[in-house]
């Protein structure tokens, strides 16, 4: 069989269709036809977790429903509960990835279990950080999807902020084949169950040049008392040859759409701060020496330390919304299924004798 070399990373390396999302040639981020610009501006979060996961907008009975049906899945069981309180983790993607992959289920239809699992999540935060912190578990309240996500991520209700809160989830929700995606597609490929497929996810989106990168931002960005001090940063970084988190895509080479989303965002919310001053000094600085653009991380965390949410929260928050697109994309991948199995060039040694 002919072989082909393709590069590492597979870069710009198309393996497979998808029907749920990409990038246009303008640059626009598109879920199932429609620019994310405009949902983000337009519709609101359930409404376009539903287009993701079944490929069209719906009317009013059927946005009723899929909320109906994730608010059945709402609330955690007295056994999972007390898995949270032995675990009390802190690091709250160790907690999500291990709370989801023991997650009790048996013969539950697939779509089904996906869905309940996506209701789940924000709770598995929650009570996750709180029990973890030695704080009272929050009673849920009624309300959109992200008014109870704002609430259980940060005990408050502000249905203003939590409108923000889903501007930004829906940011997050899809990105056709990106690493933890692809990771999902894998074992999905294996035909292996949901859970196993959304642990895969898990353990690939907590990586730094994933969306842990997202957590790490404000370690150094919250150190700048002016742009001159962010300029520094940014020129020590790569005097050292590191990297600036928050910076640089696979596919974005020159801009990162919803980067600038979020910044417009950000100036409404934020108006022409000091924080807003710093960020651009580090998002030009970097461009001046690198033409590197800034990522949806980097104004997402910015962004959410504003709205007044816990950086232990940033990477759960992307999960959270993510989940979403991985439902769409197990689907996906199962219809005219083949296994995901490439070759390698072996570069190690041979005729060793024992
Ligand atoms: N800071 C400094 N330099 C960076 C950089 C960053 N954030 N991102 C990329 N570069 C540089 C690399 O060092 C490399 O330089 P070189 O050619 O001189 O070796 C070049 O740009 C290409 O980078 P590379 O890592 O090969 O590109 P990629 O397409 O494989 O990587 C990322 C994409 C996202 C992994 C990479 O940009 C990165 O690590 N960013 C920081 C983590 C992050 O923000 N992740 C969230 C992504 S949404």
């Amino acid at each position: 069989m002919d072989e082909i070399k393709v590069p590492k990373g597979l870069t710009n390396v198309i393996v497979d269709q998808t029907a749920i999302a990409t990038t246009d040639a303008t640059g626009n981020l598109l879920y199932r036809g429609y620019k994310v610009a405009a949902l983000v501006d337009h519709s609101d979060f359930e409404s376009t977790a539903y287009l993701v996961v079944n490929g069209r907008m719906p009317d009013n009975a059927e946005r009723k429903d899929f909320i109906d049906s994730l608010r059945k899945y709402y609330g955690v069981s007295e056994q999972v509960q007390e898995v949270i309180s032995i675990l009390k983790e802190k690091d709250l993607m160790r907690s999500l990835r291990s709370l989801v992959s023991l997650y009790p289920y048996q013969n539950t239809e697939s779509d089904k279990l996906m869905l309940e699992m996506a209701a789940k999540f924000p709770e598995f935060i929650s009570l996750s950080y709180r029990l973890a912190n030695g704080l009272k578990p929050l009673s849920p309240i009624d309300g959109t999807f992200t008014e109870r996500f704002y609430h259980l991520i940060t005990g408050k209700i502000d249905p203003e902020k939590a409108r923000h809160v889903g501007m930004l989830m829906i940011l997050y929700m899809e990105h056709e084949f990106n690493a933890s995606t692809f990771a999902l597609r894998v074992t999905a490929s294996t035909l292996a169950d949901p859970i196993s497929a959304f642990t895969t996810a898990l353990a690939t989106l907590k990586g730094p040049l994933h969306g842990g990168a997202n957590s790490e931002i404000l370690d150094f960005f919250n150190k700048f008392k002016d742009g001159d001090e962010a300029v520094k940063y940014v020129d020590e970084q790569i005097a050292k040859g590191e990297k600036v988190m928050g910076f640089g895509h696979r596919i974005y080479k020159r801009l990162d759409p919803r980067a600038q989303q979020v910044k417009a965002k950000l100036k409404e919310i934020a108006g022409d701060s000091k924080v807003l001053q710093i960020a651009e000094a580090v998002e030009n600085r970097m461009w001046e020496r690198k033409s590197i653009p800034a990522n949806l991380d980097f104004y997402a965390a910015i962004y959410m330390d504003t709205l007044g949410i816990s950086q232990d929260f940033y990477t759960p928050l992307f999960a959270a919304s993510r989940v979403f697109g991985w439902i769409a994309h197990y689907k996906e991948q199962l219809v005219g299924n083949k296994l995901i199995r490439p070759s390698s060039e072996y570069s190690g040694p041979t005729g060793l004798k024992l």
